[in-house]
């Protein structure tokens, strides 16, 4: 199977993404802290984290189960290679990076207590198998909860059509490779086609007020220009809209879904 939207290695400016996918994990991580204490994870689960990229939400999923085990699914070597220093304490019953793609996971069947997947599954082709292949190795009383984008969430007001293009080119080519910038939202039914219960979903806004511009600007639209190349100067574009927004004559917003569900 293909790694779909985001494969590492091909990657114009790999050394961009991984800065952007850190700054993204420090940005939410008081947040993510109480998402996924009320998602059910505990101390001592056991829990599958899918694309887990170069780890740094590994570190947080390590902190919250202590007690537990963490098996950190990446397909990409680079990224998978870097997990083991970003996890600064491991969790008891072990760390375990393991090159795969979702949809096969060399994992057993009812194993798991806690699995998360966070803005993976917009990247994967076929989706709802990959869902199938979590609620497979999920034991009975365990929960998922998968936190993904939905283009449908952003706003740029006043429109600049440099950042209309770039969202439709993005939509069009992220497709093209397999992915979905429209997840978030096909995320319940998803859940539920796979047989998880208790499918519950909430939206996460996030607006230029409540975050530094460049943080808000590298989430909502970084891993876009990279797929788009030279097509749009991202530069001057970051620079004309912090100056808005600096003004208060623009504003951005971004949301996110967090789904989560129960295997019984
Ligand atoms: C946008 S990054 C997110 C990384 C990490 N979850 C985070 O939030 O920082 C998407 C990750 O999903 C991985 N990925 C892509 N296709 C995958 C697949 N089929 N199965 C599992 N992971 C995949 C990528 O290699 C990449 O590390």
């Amino acid at each position: 199977m293909s790694s779909g939207s985001y494969h590492f290695e091909t990657l114009n400016d790999a050394g961009f993404q991984a800065e952007r996918l850190r700054q993204q994990a420090q940005a939410f991580r008081a947040v993510e802290i109480g998402i996924l204490h009320s998602a059910g994870i505990q101390t001592e689960s056991d829990v599958l984290e899918l694309g887990c990229g170069p780890g740094f939400v590994t570190d947080l999923l390590a902190e919250l189960a202590p007690e537990g085990s963490l098996y950190a699914i990446e397909p990409s070597p680079t990224l998978l290679a870097q997990v083991a220093d970003n996890v600064r304490n491991k969790p008891a019953r072990g760390l375990y990076p393991i090159q795969a793609y979702g949809n096969c996971l060399p994992i057993p069947d009812s194993s798991i207590d806690f699995s998360y997947a966070r803005f993976v599954l917009q990247h994967i082709p076929h989706p709802d198998t990959t869902v199938s292949e979590i609620f497979r190795v999920m034991r009975p009383g365990g929960h998922f909860c998968a936190v993904d984008s939905d283009d449908g969430l952003v706003v740029f007001y006043p429109e600049d059509p440099r950042v209309s293009k770039l969202l439709r080119m993005a939509q069009t080519t992220q497709t093209e490779k397999g992915g979905d910038r429209f997840i978030g939202r096909k995320l319940p039914s998803m859940m539920t086609e796979a047989g998880f219960v208790n499918v519950k979903s909430r939206i996460l806004a996030l607006t230029s007020s409540e975050l530094p511009f460049a943080v808000l600007f590298n989430i909502l639209l970084g891993y876009k220009a990279s797929l788009l190349g030279d097509a749009i100067d991202i530069k001057q574009l970051f620079q004309d809209l912090s100056h808005q927004v600096t003004d208060g004559r623009q504003l951005v917003a971004g949301g996110v879904f967090i789904v989560t569900g129960e295997k019984v």
